[in-house]
């Protein structure tokens, strides 16, 4: 059989604690200010892709994801990462002549998440991450290119998706050139830096679909005076302290600042015309009772409990130290929002690690609290509001699994998924 040219990688989730939100450029997705994130544990939440390139594919590029096709718009924005990666590819071949002419030929992209878009997490910026890992690697590029410089290939597909080329914590530089050239992804600490912070997905029941980021955010840099400020005044002061927060491992001020951070960018929102209302009643009773512990604690002379920060939908990240910290948040959160679908991850409840908790219909007891804890900060809320919960850790960027047709491959031996999903009607 002949060469099987193919890459397979993945790539990870990540969730920003100063948030991205506005563009200067629409089209070369540049924003309006920094922003700095945290990337999540693959092995927990990830995006994996198969590219494969074959001269007997028809021209261009055809995709899956999770399992169904996409039609792939021309002038799109997948379509401006390919033809990104293309033009490299093709100066690679210019120089040298013994290269296969991968350029031209077809291109099959099949990608799946670990993560059902169900549980209501984002999966733009994975899923752009590893499109762009995957097609540089399959295009010999990965030797050639920086992480850096991969960001700004996944920045076109979205612009979080930049940040998803590194493990630990990154910043986006916003750059101030017009082509968008100084506008990419740097490491700010490598995952191992702060292995003592661990992460709780609070996924909040939500019935309706709410405004996408991309035209939320065009809507609040056209109408919103706030996010001026903003830009100014607020986030160039914000990422210098997160970044000596994270060097110093400071987890008060890294909660203060993620905490106002979040609640600046939801202000924000806010203040768009008409407004824009990503949280809900889940997500604000969320917040009540972490600054309620928080404050609690503070009483008492110690550090806070978690920081919390929300996206553009009602879902709550809460951050906060491993071990007897992550227990207390967890009873917390499952004692107010009974219900929740929990999988033990670090065996925090004992059953053994990956333990499965079938969501408990009844309140569980309250943890060991300070003694000025107002216990009637919120009330305990209807069984299912937070549907599930996810608990993680920082993670590592992108990883080559294969080169080549092997057992990681999403697309069979002729070229079409390993996994089809009948498409849902439209
Ligand atoms: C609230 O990266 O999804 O998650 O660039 O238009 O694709 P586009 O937007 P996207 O916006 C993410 C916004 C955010 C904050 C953040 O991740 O920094």
């Amino acid at each position: 059989m002949a060469e099987v040219h193919q890459a397979t990688c993945t790539a990870p989730v990540n969730i920003a604690v100063i948030k991205y939100w506005g563009k200067r450029d629409t089209r070369l997705i540049l924003p309006t200010n920094d922003s700095l994130s945290v990337t999540l544990d693959q092995d927990h939440l990830r995006t994996v892709t198969t590219a494969r390139a074959d001269p007997s594919f028809q021209a261009g590029a055809r995709l899956w994801l999770n399992g169904v096709e996409d039609e792939i718009k021309t002038g799109g924005r997948l379509d401006a990462c390919l033809i990104e990666l293309r033009r490299l590819r093709a100066e690679r071949e210019a120089s040298d002549a013994s290269l296969p002419k991968m350029s031209e030929w077809g291109l099959h992209l099949c990608s799946e998440n670990n993560f059902p878009t169900a549980a209501g997490l984002a999966s733009s910026a994975s899923g752009f991450a590893a499109l762009a890992v995957t097609v540089a690697t399959l295009y010999g590029l990965d030797d050639i290119l920086s992480p850096s410089q991969l960001s700004m290939i996944a920045r076109r597909g979205s612009g979080s998706a930049c940040r998803s080329v590194f493990g630990g914590f990154v910043a986006w530089e916003s750059g101030t050139k017009e082509d968008g050239s100084d506008s990419l992804a740097v490491p700010v600490a490598e995952r191992d830096h702060w292995p003592e912070l661990d992460v709780l997905i609070c996924v909040v029941n939500d019935g309706k679909k709410g405004t996408s980021s991309t035209s939320g955010m065009q809507r609040t840099v056209e109408t919103s005076p706030l996010l001026q400020h903003r830009i100014k005044h607020v986030v160039p002061e914000r990422m210098a302290k997160m970044r000596e927060a994270i060097a110093q491992r400071d987890f008060g001020a890294f909660t203060a600042l993620t905490t106002a951070d979040s609640n600046d960018f939801h202000a924000c929102c806010l203040d768009t015309a008409p407004p824009i209302f990503y949280m809900n009643d889940t997500s604000r009773g969320i917040v009540h009772l972490i600054e309620e512990a928080n404050r609690a604690r503070a009483e008492e002379g110690k550090e806070p409990l978690a920081a919390y920060t929300f996206d553009a939908g009602p879902n709550a990240v809460l951050y906060m130290r491993k071990g007897e910290d992550a227990n207390t948040v967890l009873r917390l959160v499952q004692h107010y929002f009974p219900g929740a679908d929990f999988e033990d991850t670090f065996n925090l409840l004992g059953g053994g690690a990956g333990a499965p908790h079938r969501g408990e219909t009844e309140p569980q007891a309250l943890p060991t609290l300070p003694p000025s804890f107002n216990r009637e900060v919120i009330p305990v809320h209807p069984v299912g509001s937070v549907r599930r919960l996810i608990h993680t850790r920082v993670g590592d960027g992108p990883r080559v699994l294969e080169r080549g047709l092997g057992k990681e491959s999403l697309l069979k031996e002729d070229g079409t998924p390993v996994r089809l999903q009948r498409a849902k009607r439209a």
